[in-house]
């Protein structure tokens, strides 16, 4: 029997958005599954996904198979006043500590989206997808919103050294209590490397 192939041996590239556009539907499914979300979520998050490639500092990574195969994702983008996203973190750190709102919300890159295919992960390429997104990615931090709960997810962000920006904030039209992390850029190189 030969062994399954391992994931090191995956490329990991950087997307443009023409390339990635063409792998839409088979990002977003990544992500529906990853997430555990219902099928028809795709619906709504192909469209947005769309729109988000077109702001500034864009940037997207991708984990393929030798057979061209998307395993994995992530992207973000840089971070502006009027975003919905941006707004509704501005509204948590103002609530709770107000000093850090500006220190926090200028010049980061907001990541938007990581997930790996269920059966690929648990094997670090969620690490490798999220270091060479942040490696040459815009803003001299990065900020991500993570539901709470001790999932993979949490270890992997606090192993590269995520700190807590908010803790169980929850943002308009999800009941789900999430934490908002962030840390500076950029990242120290791999233990080892
Ligand atoms: C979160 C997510 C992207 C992480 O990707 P991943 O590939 O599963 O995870 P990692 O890269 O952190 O690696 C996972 C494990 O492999 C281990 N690992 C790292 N390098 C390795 C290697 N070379 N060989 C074997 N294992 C390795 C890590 O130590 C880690 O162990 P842990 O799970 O016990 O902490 C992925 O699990 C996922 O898509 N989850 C569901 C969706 C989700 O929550 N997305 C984030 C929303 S904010």
């Amino acid at each position: 029997m030969t062994a399954a192939p391992s994931p090191r041996s995956d490329r990991i590239v950087e997307f443009s958005a023409d390339q990635f556009r063409e792998r839409l539907n088979e990002a977003v499914r990544i992500y529906v599954n990853a997430m555990g979300y219902p099928p028809s979520t795709a619906q709504q998050r192909a469209p947005m996904w769309s729109a988000h490639m077109l702001r500034a500092g864009w940037r997207c990574v991708g984990a393929l198979t030798a057979d061209d195969e998307l395993l994995g994702v992530g992207y973000g983008y840089l971070g502006h006043p009027g975003q919905w996203w941006h707004e509704q973190v501005r509204r948590g750190i103002l609530a709770r500590s107000p000093g850090s709102a500006e220190e926090w919300l200028t010049d980061y890159f907001e990541l938007t989206e990581l997930h790996v295919r269920p059966d690929s992960q648990g094997s670090g390429l969620g690490e490798e997808i999220l270091r060479r997104l942040l490696d040459g990615a815009a803003g001299s931090k990065v900020l991500l919103s993570t539901p709470e709960g001790p999932t993979r997810a949490w270890r992997l962000y606090r192993r590269i050294g995520f700190q807590d920006v908010l803790r169980h904030y929850q943002f308009t039209g999800d009941p789900r209590p999430f934490a908002v992390l962030g840390r500076a850029l950029p990242l120290e190189p791999r233990q080892g490397s």
